[in-house]
């Protein structure tokens, strides 16, 4: 007898126990799987959930995870109770507001990006009106999620510059793509950066991405990048307001190294670096066109 008649002998004289096992083996498949079906539908219910608390499908960066905070005991990071309080400021006829408007368009349409410095300082006190107006920008419920490091010290200046040129010529060379580059030329920028040791003042903006609660809770920081960016934005027209100017930059792939040279904690982020003070009285800027308002606004 070979083999394989052996098997049928055997599964012919053992037919009950063979069917049977089958069986058995079904039900305990068909079990399993419906565990784990449900197990997989519940897990999604909870995200469709929590998406429907945060309402928004957006990134967890700005709407973190608080499913396992038990409602009943989230208390909200400012107090709950904080009065509403009149708010009135003065009222303006409608020929002040428009001789206002045109002023301050007037103003703003001067501004300009400077990349040549005078070395004259800034008083002291002109920096910190600078920052304090800048701190008074809205911000996701209130979270103020931004630092202002003001450095004013030679030495920590030509520090910055070090590492901004060690990044940008690797930038320049490697990291942007040709088309960035070539975008560039007009601007006729480079790796070396003499105003970083030239300007009187460099602002650096960073961002904190959250930060802690009295209570040693992790503070929530909501819309923490537009946020800053808006600050960002209040802070360039103060310099204008005031006669100063300012280069933005955003030099890539810094934040790490500037972060720790500054000793900033690891939730803040650097968003931008500006030097600030005078124009060098030899500062040219590119003749550039701005958009016609048809082009930016849609009367609807
Ligand atoms: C987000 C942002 C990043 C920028 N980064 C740099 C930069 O790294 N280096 C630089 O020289 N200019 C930088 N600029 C300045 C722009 O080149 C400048 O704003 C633009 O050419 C328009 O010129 P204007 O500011 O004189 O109107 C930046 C501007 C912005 C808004």
């Amino acid at each position: 007898m070979n083999i394989i008649s052996l098997a049928i002998w055997t599964l012919e004289k053992n037919c009950f126990i063979v069917y049977s096992g089958l069986i058995v083996c079904f039900i305990a498949f068909t079990l399993y799987h419906k565990h784990r079906l449900d197990a997989f539908y519940s897990e999604a219910e909870k995200k469709k959930e929590k998406l429907a608390r945060t309402g928004t499908g957006g990134k967890a960066r700005d709407f973190p995870d608080d499913a396992d905070d038990d409602p009943d005991l989230l208390v909200p990071a400012i107090p709950e109770d904080t009065p509403h309080i009149p708010y009135r400021p003065p009222r303006r006829s409608d020929d002040e507001v428009l001789e206002k408007s045109r002023e301050y368009y007037k103003l703003m349409a001067e501004r300009r990006t400077v990349r040549s410095f005078s070395p004259e300082p800034i008083p002291q006190e002109v920096l910190d009106n600078l920052i304090k107006t800048a701190g008074t920008s809205p911000s996701g419920a209130h979270t103020e999620p931004w630092t202002f490091v003001v450095v004013q010290d030679q030495e920590m200046k030509t520090a910055i510059r070090e590492i901004v040129e060690e990044e940008e010529e690797l930038n320049y060379s490697k990291r942007m793509s040709r088309q960035w580059v070539t975008d560039l030329k007009p601007f006729a920028t480079k790796h070396v950066k003499p105003y970083l040791t030239e300007a009187p003042a460099i602002v650096l903006v960073f961002r904190q991405t959250h930060s802690w609660r009295d209570d040693g809770k992790k503070k929530m920081h909501y819309y923490s990048e537009i946020s800053t960016a808006i600050a960002a934005g209040i802070l360039l027209a103060a310099i204008q307001y005031c006669g100063l100017v300012a280069l933005t930059s955003t030099p890539l792939n810094c934040n790490a190294r500037l972060r720790d040279l500054l000793c900033r904690p690891l939730n803040e982020r650097l968003e931008l670096l500006l030097p600030v003070g005078r124009p060098h009285e030899d500062t040219t800027v590119p003749d550039l066109k701005r958009k016609d308002l048809e082009e930016i606004m849609v009367k609807i």
